[in-house]
């Protein structure tokens, strides 16, 4: 566990720790199939169903943190996505979605990592940041990419829709205010932060599973 003692504030190095795996999640090959439009809507689904059951873990986990002192400064009902979520599998899958949908076995490793990671506020915190922060950010590209090659712009791909969250800049800083102004120590920090490389290459793990499946997904 590397020690930082890094004269910046605190988000700018986790944006810098993790701007690597960042690369390599925005390069993997499900998600260069997904913004090269070369996937048919049930290729893109598939994302769609997995999030359902990262979202259900990350969620579970704002619920047990929102008592907590540090963690629960990282709990908003305005970034909740499995309401969204439930609605766009309506429409993706159809009504008996329910029944229908299953975790990969990399979705079921994220989802034991994430309730493990969220038994600690900067492990929670760390899941949370790669998620939703990423979502408000680069999934506004997916978002686009979803309007304009894929046919859907509502039902479907309202997981990347944040209308409660007002200016998305604004919202960004004030989030990596909570981060600069969280109570740890530069070992926590560190910690934080190689919980956050974690929670990336759960990602990476996810759409590479996927991936294996890219003949079966592509138009
Ligand atoms: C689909 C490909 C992706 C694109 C095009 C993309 C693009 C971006 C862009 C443009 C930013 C803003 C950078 C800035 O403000 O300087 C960003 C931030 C971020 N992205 Fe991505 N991203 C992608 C995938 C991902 C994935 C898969 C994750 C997580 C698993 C992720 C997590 C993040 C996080 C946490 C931030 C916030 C960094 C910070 O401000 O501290 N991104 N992304």
């Amino acid at each position: 566990m590397s020690v930082t003692t890094d004269a910046r504030p605190f988000s700018a190095t986790l944006r810098a720790s993790t701007l690597e795996v960042h690369e390599k999640a925005n390069y993997s090959e499900y998600m260069r199939a997904l913004l090269g439009s070369e996937l048919s809507q049930d290729g893109y689904t598939q994302l769609a169903i997995q999030y359902y059951f990262i979202y259900g873990a990350i969620e579970a986990a704002s619920d047990a943190m929102a008592g907590h002192p540090v963690g629960g400064e990282f709990v908003f009902d305005e970034l909740r996505r499995l309401p969204n979520l439930e609605r766009d599998l309506a429409h993706l899958v159809g009504p008996d979605w329910r029944s229908t949908i299953s975790p990969l076995a990399s979705t079921q490793a994220y989802v034991s990592r994430i309730r493990e990671a969220s038994t600690w506020a900067g492990g929670y915190v760390a899941h949370h940041y790669t998620r939703y922060l990423g979502d408000i950010a680069g999934g506004q590209v997916i978002r686009r990419t979803l309007e304009k090659n894929y046919d859907v712009a509502e039902a479907g791909a309202l997981f990347y829709h944040f209308d409660e969250i007002g200016s998305a800049p604004r919202f960004r800083d004030q989030y990596r205010a909570k981060l600069d102004n969280a109570p740890w120590d530069e070992a926590e920090r560190a910690r934080v932060i190689d919980e956050t490389v974690v929670a990336f290459e759960c990602n990476v793990a996810v759409f590479d599973e996927l991936a294996t499946r890219l003949d079966e997904f592509r138009a």
